[in-house]
């Protein structure tokens, strides 16, 4: 390893910290987040990109017919009580609209539990084993160009579910826009991490955070679109 891998990595690994206190939901749970079997956040080859940076031409992610992947788990929530759509399916709904897009929700194959606590639990527990839980159906994402990635922060990182499914795609020549929701983590490095595991994708920068119970606001959703239309939808 290089120094400049070292000092991403190092990086990487303080912003993960820094989500994880920032999240008040964990200080009720005891659950163990110093695991190395999570998925890897090592070396990026893949361009983060800065939208002020004038080298990289806005436009190229314009092309074609977008396509909004996302994951959400409705019912007992943090903050929220039971809801019968989740936090980033919300913002995901926004963006399919606005854009016009397709659509793929990763669904697991074996429901998170409806209660919060118990969700909890299962989510620690697979992300303990390093756990790639299976998820219904699948999306050729090989017509796309564009994609939107959208999915909440589960234990100030990328849920197991998510690593599977991005673990399970050809990701090549993608532009990749992730977008998510979050109690206090804002994105805990998880653009980062999307950029060293979606390989060979480029992974946009300026991509979305709002809290979840912001999310489920019609202020939140404004927030959604503006960010979109920004970004030239
Ligand atoms: C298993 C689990 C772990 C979570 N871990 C974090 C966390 O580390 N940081 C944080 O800010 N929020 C955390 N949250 C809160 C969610 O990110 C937040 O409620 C999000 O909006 C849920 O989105 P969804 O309704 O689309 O699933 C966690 C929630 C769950 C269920």
């Amino acid at each position: 390893m290089n120094t400049k891998i070292i000092s991403t990595a190092i990086g990487i690994l303080a912003i993960v910290a820094l989500a994880w206190i920032a999240w008040p939901g964990k200080t009720t749970h005891t659950a163990s987040n110093s695991d190395s079997t999570a998925g890897s956040s090592e070396a990026t080859n893949i361009d983060i990109i800065d939208i002020n940076d004038d080298n990289h031409e806005k436009g190229a992610t314009m092309s074609g017919k977008p396509l909004v992947i996302y994951f959400s788990r409705a019912d007992e929530n943090y903050e929220v009580g039971t809801v019968d759509v989740g936090n980033t399916a919300l913002l995901a709904k926004v963006a399919i609209d606005q854009l016009g897009a397709d659509s793929f929700e990763i669904k697991p194959v074996t429901p998170y539990p409806a209660v919060y606590d118990e969700a909890i639990e299962q989510a620690t527990a697979e992300r303990n084993a390093g756990a790639r839980p299976d998820y219904i159906g699948d999306v050729d994402i090989s017509g796309y160009d564009t994609i939107f990635f959208g999915y909440p922060i589960w234990w100030g990182d990328l849920p197991m579910i998510v690593y599977n499914f991005v673990e399970d795609h050809d990701w090549s020549g993608k532009i990749v826009i992730p977008f998510n929701t979050h109690e206090g983590s804002g994105n805990a490095g998880t653009y980062q991490t999307l950029g060293s595991i979606m390989t060979g994708a480029t992974l946009r920068g300026d991509g979305f955070n709002l809290a979840g119970h912001v999310a489920r606001t019609s202020e939140g959703q404004a927030r959604m679109k503006t960010w979109l239309t920004g970004l030239g939808y």
